[in-house]
């Protein structure tokens, strides 16, 4: 394993570790409310700052893109991405269907990607260039050639309303169009499983670059393909995600393309 993904690695455990000593007693915790239905507990604190000290202590010049604790040296060349709680609602309703999520930025490219699943001890972990691996076996996305047969992940917009119709027409074609869509509830993890073969492709609008930078490199280096929802590159910037296998993301884009508002077409890059 390349030297900095295991550091990643170390950190992501740290955090599993306090996230799954939380869980059994989730009644205890103290929730305090971001905005509408987005929610944040110590447990999200205390599992950033120690994913944070671990990788500070091995890398004191990076900087630090956390959900939690915002942005800490911006123009360093290396720059973490960490979602150190994704599915925060699943893990307060003791649903165990939540992750860890680092990501490193090295001068604007996704280099290495860590998505850790603590309830099933499933490792999800990604070099640039050296392919994707689950607990060290390679992973690959699925080569299905048809969205008919396929089962497409997704997440329903539950705190921006913003998107909603436009949000639900898309979603009535894909269920006349694929084998099923699933929605669990944490959007590192659904990317995960796009890259392990387990859905064909996964779909999400409004997402954070934390939510999405660690399992769009798993999908990468597992052979699929990641784009905002015309396909192109500001995916990561507008948080609007397309991933899947090469033969089916085309055909998302084209079931997603008659309902694209302005809003959500690809914007040029800056
Ligand atoms: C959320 C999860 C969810 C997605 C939301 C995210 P959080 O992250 O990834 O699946 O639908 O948009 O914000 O808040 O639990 O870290
Ligand atoms: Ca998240
Ligand atoms: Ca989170």
């Amino acid at each position: 394993m390349h030297p900095t993904l295991s550091n990643a690695v170390k950190a992501a455990r740290r955090a599993g570790g306090i996230i799954m000593r939380a869980s059994n007693d989730v009644g205890a915790l103290k929730i305090h409310t971001k905005n509408y239905n987005d929610f944040v507990t110590e447990v999200d604190r205390s599992a950033e700052q120690a994913i944070i000290e671990t990788l500070r202590d091995a890398y004191p010049t990076h900087g630090f893109l956390g959900e939690e604790s915002g942005m800490e040296n911006a123009d360093a060349e290396n720059v973490w991405i960490i979602d150190p709680l994704d599915g925060t609602t699943n893990f307060l309703h003791g649903l165990p269907q939540y992750c860890v999520s680092i990501a490193l930025m090295q001068q604007g490219q996704l280099t290495q990607a860590v998505v850790y699943d603590p309830n099933r001890n499933d490792l999800f972990t990604a070099t640039k260039g050296r392919g994707a691996f689950l607990n060290d076996k390679r992973i690959r996305v699925t080569s299905r050639p048809k969205l008919q047969d396929s089962i497409i992940g997704t997440g329903f917009p539950f705190r921006d309303f913003g998107h909603l119709d436009t949000y639900l027409a898309m979603f009535k074609d894909m269920i006349r169009k694929t084998a099923g869509l699933r929605r669990p509830g944490s959007a590192a993890l659904d990317l995960a499983y796009v890259a392990a073969g387990w859905y064909d492709g996964f779909w999400e609008i409004g997402l954070s670059k934390w939510d999405i930078a660690a399992g769009a490199l798993l999908v990468k280096e597992a052979g699929g393909i990641v784009g905002d929802l015309e396909g192109n590159e500001s995916w990561l910037e507008s948080g609007n995600i397309v991933a899947g296998n090469p033969k089916v993301f085309g055909q998302m884009l084209q079931v997603l393309a008659p309902h694209l508002t302005e809003t959500l077409r690809s914007k040029p890059r800056a």
